[in-house]
């Protein structure tokens, strides 16, 4: 439950803001059949190769990631990738649509400050934001690629309450990511589980502060 004021609310955008559904669909599009599980594949590759990058300290930016990644994943379902193919398919993280209830939620706290803090560079995060119904209703735009730290790290969330120039309990962070609420959790920040797979609590003893199956539970944070 809430527990205090908040003046900064923090989103994360995968998944979170915007419906990474449309990837899978693309996917189906060129490889019938299996684009479900390549989608999915995809996705759980991006996040595991942003963590090895991570742990081997040879960071590269979430673009490069996300490609790695998707070779990986239509090599595992025994297809083929031509570069117009993963051209098509990597574009396709720079159009997608939001939640339906985001742009409702967010012009109702529109008095606070409203960031999205993210794994994707901005050579992906950019595009999209701009070209979205909600570009206007965000104030920040925070990559790790500023100082090459995926999340979770403790000096991504860091990097973060610097650029937010606010106290560390005064941050909402929300993820529909399970990983990234505990990081976030784990460095001090009120949290948010966005819990739209209706999925466990990570066994990781960082209880979320609160859970809600989509955005509109945020707004009692509001005050
Ligand atoms: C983000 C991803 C990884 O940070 O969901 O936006």
């Amino acid at each position: 439950m809430p527990q205090q004021s908040i003046k900064a609310f923090v989103f994360d955008v995968y998944g979170t803001l915007f419906d990474v559904h449309s990837v899978g669909d693309n996917c189906e599009k060129m490889y019938p059949g299996k684009g479900t599980e390549i989608s999915k594949t995809w996705r759980e590759k991006q996040i595991q190769y942003s963590n090895l990058h991570q742990l081997m300290g040879n960071y590269q930016t979430f673009l490069t990631v996300t490609k790695e990644a998707l070779r990986y994943a239509v090599k595992q379902h025994g297809e083929q990738l031509d570069q117009n193919s993963e051209k098509e398919l990597i574009n396709s993280y720079l159009h997608l649509v939001t939640y339906p209830e985001v742009k409702e939620v967010l012009s109702q706290i529109q008095n606070k400050k409203i960031a999205v803090f993210s794994n994707g560079s901005h050579d992906m995060l950019d595009p999209l934001i701009k070209e979205s119904e909600i570009s206007s209703l965000i104030h920040q735009l925070i990559s790790v690629d500023e100082i090459k730290q995926f999340k979770p790290t403790v000096a991504s969330y860091d990097y973060a309450l610097q650029q937010l120039g606010v106290q560390r309990e005064e941050v909402l962070f929300m993820s529909s990511n399970g990983w990234d609420i505990s990081g976030a959790k784990n460095y001090g920040f009120q949290t948010a589980w966005i819990n739209r797979k209706n999925l466990p609590v990570e066994e990781l003893n960082l209880e979320p502060n609160s859970i809600y199956q989509n955005l509109q539970g945020i707004l009692e944070w509001k005050d």
